[in-house]
């Protein structure tokens, strides 16, 4: 795997266009699936778990062709129902095709996902939806197959708790399911109202979108469709703290600005300065010095978990103390041990990191252990002193398209091999 080499100790300083959203992207290409025809993804993000998504598809029967950054998916010779083992290993979000496949093919089988090592992260709640709409689900071991009688049925479904995937395989269950189905208790992430107006370019009807009860009336045929995937909020997030770790000043294009609310909240509370002008955020971190005494993941439109250890890498650039709570995944707290390594002072117990910062950083060797990881430590070398070599660097690669190129653009002394 790719090692990301960094010299740090200096402001970021300069102008950075952000990605296509890697989120919105999956479940979009997982939709192509339900049409027997071809759509386009443009500003979709060049990424492995998007290359990985492409090769599934492909593996399925479908026909992908790149043109720079748009994406063209034609599923007219669908054959396949089956996902091979490693691919659906490969990246957590394959469960999304089980939705869609069950609603194009009426059958689907699958080794339960991978993706990043954050916790348990079940899937009961995409199979109790399958279950409720009238697929019969089972499993054999680590594989898992799905079938319909003869089609998907609509129906009433509450979700016990928030789920992005949960609610998106939901949706795309109904799609073209027999009658109307309900979801109630919808998780509210943005790329969840990016897919359905996705899908409602596709033909689909869906009503109460960007709410918690989500209503879809099934239909028979979908049309070609395109998109433009919209830009990723977390990489928008990223790259906004790794000048705030260095107390840079930069301009990042294209910021879905309405998205980032709270991660903006938290960078104001540090001392940060922003302002917006349509897509153009103009970041001004050379006030950054206020600690952050608490701050805990939420659904959105709370902190985002996938910030979490962005946040933490920041914050040991601050004096004082401060506390990070992982509400979401129980697991997700690894990256602590690696910014141990640069010189963090972070303790962690159960959900919770304490950071006591302000101390110095300094380059070390430490491993990603999760995309979201990955970039929390090349935030942290960006603002400490010496060499960093961060390897296992595979990971960021899953949902940075050019975070090299993109922090090289901004001044910094980056390199990966
Ligand atoms: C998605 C995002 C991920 C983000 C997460 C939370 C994608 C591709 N990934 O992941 O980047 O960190 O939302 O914002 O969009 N749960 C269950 N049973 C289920 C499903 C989930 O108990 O069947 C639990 C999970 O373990 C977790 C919580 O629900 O504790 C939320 O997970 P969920 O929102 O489903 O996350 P993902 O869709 O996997």
């Amino acid at each position: 795997m790719s090692e990301m080499i960094l010299e740090g100790g200096r402001p970021l300083l300069g102008c950075v266009r952000i990605q296509g959203s890697k989120n919105a992207a999956l479940p979009m290409m997982a939709a192509a699936v339900l049409h027997e025809g071809e759509v386009a993804l443009h500003n979709c993000p060049r990424i492995a778990d998007v290359f990985s998504m492409e090769r599934i598809l492909r593996s399925l029967g479908a026909e992908t062709c790149w043109e720079d950054h748009t994406l063209r998916i034609c599923c007219r010779n669908l054959h396949g129902f089956e996902i091979d083992r490693e691919d659906a290993a490969s990246m957590r979000s394959s469960v999304m095709l089980m939705g869609s496949l069950l609603g194009r093919q009426g059958c689907v089988r699958i080794a339960y996902p991978g993706g990043c090592t954050i916790g348990e992260r079940p899937i009961d709640l995409h199979l109790k939806v399958f279950q409720a709409m009238s697929a019969r689900v089972e499993e054999q071991g680590d594989l898992l197959e799905a079938r319909t009688p003869d089609c998907l049925w609509g129906t009433r479904i509450c979700f016990p708790i928030s789920s992005v995937g949960a609610t998106e395989n939901g949706i795309l269950a109904a799609v073209k399911a027999r009658g109307t189905t309900l979801l109630e208790n919808c998780a509210l992430e943005p790329e969840i109202t990016h897919l359905c107006h996705f899908l409602q370019a596709m033909g689909a009807e869906i009503g109460g979108i960007g709410t918690r009860r989500l209503r879809i009336r099934g239909v028979r045929i979908l049309r070609d469709a395109q998109f433009w995937v919209p830009p990723d909020r977390i990489v928008a997030g990223t790259y906004l703290y790794a000048a705030a770790a260095t107390r840079g000043k930069v301009e990042l294009l294209d910021v879905p600005v309405d998205e980032i609310a709270s991660i903006l909240r938290v960078y104001e509370k540090m001392g940060g300065q922003w302002e917006c002008n349509g897509g153009k955020l103009k970041a001004d971190a050379s006030g950054v010095r206020r600690m952050v005494e608490y701050t805990r993941t939420q659904c959105y439109p709370g902190f985002p978990t996938d910030m979490q250890s962005v946040l933490m890498a920041v914050l040991l650039t601050i004096p004082g103390k401060g506390r990070i709570r992982e509400e979401i995944f129980e697991d997700r707290l690894k990256t602590a041990g690696e910014l141990k390594k640069l010189g963090g002072r972070i303790h962690t117990a159960g959900r919770d990191a304490w950071i006591i910062g302000g101390g110095p950083l300094t380059g070390a060797r430490v491993e990603a252990r999760d995309l979201r990881g990955g970039a929390a430590l090349a935030v942290a070398a960006l603002a400490a002193s010496g060499t960093t070599v961060i390897g296992s660097a595979g990971f960021v690669e899953r949902g940075y398209e050019a975070i090299d190129a993109d922090l090289a653009g901004l001044g910094a002394r980056i390199e990966m091999r």
